[in-house]
């Protein structure tokens, strides 16, 4: 087994064992031909392992898998309390395995060590255990039509799930994911990003012994163009839940129409955030930096359009300035001081540098960063990019319409509160949104009025996962979290009972 895993020791000293495999029937295999794809440590650029990467052929055997496990007694016919015990004991390995983890995850992905355990892996093992939760509390209706007819309906699993998931929350978007697809009783082929696909496969060990029949959770890495397509188009696959790009995922629509698949598609944003000059500015300056510059900024719930009411402009520019540059401290993502890491990747990096070269072009004006970071770190290696927010920009700017995915924000300004709106609803995704005011029907008109999947009054993005997220207008179709989460991996079916005899 040793060309199927590897010893490696993390920048912070930690020593695990990193499985390089594809998880396929709770066995680890090779790719049919081979294949591997190498994983980067954004912080210094330094290789950290290569890893399988699935074919098509792959993919198959994979879905075959998946699809004899869906009809195997040892996971159709069990239980719906043991298998929710069964995520429960997921949810408790990955609790003590916290620290391997969100290792892996910084290493991998850049994001700091703080934020990978209290965040990321705490979020895994709260989801797996609120799905498990679930999974004996999904029931059907009895429907009362009359004496002649019994009707009731059944709560049935969808069947076999291809999940595409991204690289800005590795653990976190396969857990969102795995949490309601297992609860109802579905079977899986999960694809993870090419540019993070080291810790979903140390999950996939947590999933064996946490005792899931063997191909219950099909865990492959692979490019997007090959494996994920494979996936999308895949006529044994029932259902595709993705989350990444709009422009990817508009092609996923188009490859899942090959069978009707069912589909969950959580994509981009250029989420608002509205200031209101009654607003609490100690709060409102605190969450936007929270808002935009958490993550590295590669958040689909970023607020990265600022819109404050004129008369506060000027004190809020210099108040949100003041705090990027004392929070935003960038540099090692192990280090306890930093607030910031390195990009994912190198071309998420020159894409912000780009957007950020587009702003100056486009005459917006720099109030902060505006550069890469050269200095976060001794080796002047890395994906750093200085925390940017560019003030005067106006809803014509690119910079003001696309979304950059980077510590990366624009300020604009507004009159009256139908402008907020008409400017905050000006755009083609409506995925989160924020509000500061203290005049709570203001608040609650706006929560109402806004085009977008989530509203945060008074803070931003301060996700949980029993609420539901998820996008309108095309930042998505469906909802993730929360009891919402459920109805993406169930369908119903009703049963007519003839009572007459006749
Ligand atoms: P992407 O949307 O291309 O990749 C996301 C996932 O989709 C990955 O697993 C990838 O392998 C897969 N994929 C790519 N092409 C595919 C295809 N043709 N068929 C099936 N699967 C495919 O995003 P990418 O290129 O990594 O990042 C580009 C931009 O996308 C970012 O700058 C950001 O704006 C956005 N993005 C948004 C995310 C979100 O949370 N909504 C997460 C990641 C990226
Ligand atoms: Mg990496």
């Amino acid at each position: 087994m040793s060309d199927l895993s590897i010893e490696l020791t993390a920048p912070n000293g930690r020593k695990y064992t990193q499985p390089t495999g594809l998880f396929i029937n709770n066995e680890w295999v090779k790719s049919s031909n081979g294949q591997k794809l190498t994983s980067i440590n954004p912080t210094d650029e330094s290789e950290i392992a290569s890893v399988y990467a699935a074919t098509a052929e792959d993919v198959d055997t994979a879905v075959a898998a998946a699809r004899k496990a869906f009809n195997d007694p040892s996971w159709r016919d069990i239980s719906p309390t043991d298998r929710g015990n069964m995520m429960i004991r997921l949810s408790d390995l990955v609790a003590k395995h916290a620290e391997t983890l969100a290792t892996i995850e910084t290493w991998d992905n850049g994001k700091v060590y703080a934020d990978s355990l209290g965040g990321d892996v705490a979020e895994v093992q709260g989801v797996l255990k609120y799905y498990g939760g679930y999974a004996d509390k999904i029931h059907g209706q009895t429907i009362d039509v009359g004496p002649s007819k019994f009707a009731y309906t059944i709560k049935e699993p969808v069947g076999v799930c291809g999940q595409i998931i991204p690289w800005n929350y590795p653990l976190g978007m396969a857990a969102w994911k795995l949490g309601p697809a297992l609860a109802c009783g579905n079977t899986i082929v999960m694809k993870a990003a090419e540019q993070t696909p080291l810790s979903i496969l140390y999950l996939a060990n947590l999933i064996k012994e946490a005792g899931f029949p063997p191909g219950v959770v099909n865990i492959l890495n692979g490019h997007g163009r090959e494996a994920g397509a494979a996936i999308a188009t895949h006529l044994g696959i029932d259902k595709v839940a993705f989350t990444g790009s709009t422009g990817t995922g508009k092609e996923i629509m188009k490859m899942a129409a090959v069978n009707m698949k069912n589909i969950t598609l959580e994509t981009g944003g250029k989420s608002p955030l509205l200031i209101f000059d009654d607003a609490d500015m100690k709060q409102a300056v605190k969450w936007a930096h929270i808002g935009i510059m958490s993550n590295q900024g590669q958040i689909c719930t970023a607020t990265s359009r600022i819109l404050v009411q004129e008369s506060v402009l000027e004190s809020f520019i210099e108040a949100f300035k003041k705090q990027v540059q004392e929070m935003s401290v960038v540099g090692d993502p192990f280090a306890e001081t930093s607030f910031q890491g390195p990009q994912v990747t190198k071309a998420q990096y020159e894409r912000v540098l780009g957007y950020i070269k587009t702003g100056k072009e486009e005459g917006a004006t720099l109030i902060s960063g505006g550069e890469a970071h050269t200095k976060a770190t001794p080796s002047s290696k890395g994906f750093f990019v200085m925390p940017t927010v560019f003030a005067g920009v106006k809803p014509s700017m690119k910079i003001y319409r696309e979304e950059v995915f980077g510590p990366f924000v624009v300020i604009a300004s507004f009159k009256t509160e139908a402008e907020a709106l008409e400017m905050a609803n000006d755009t083609t995704y409506g995925l989160g949104s924020a509000v500061f005011t203290k005049d709570i029907t203001r608040a609650h008109r706006i929560a109402k009025r806004i085009e977008a999947g989530m509203v945060w009054i008074n803070s931003s993005n301060d996700s949980d996962y029993r609420i539901p997220f998820g996008g309108v207008k095309q930042s998505g179709i469906g909802r993730e979290l929360g009891e919402a989460g459920l109805a993406g991996y169930s369908q119903i079916k009703a049963v007519h009972v003839n009572m007459t005899g006749e």
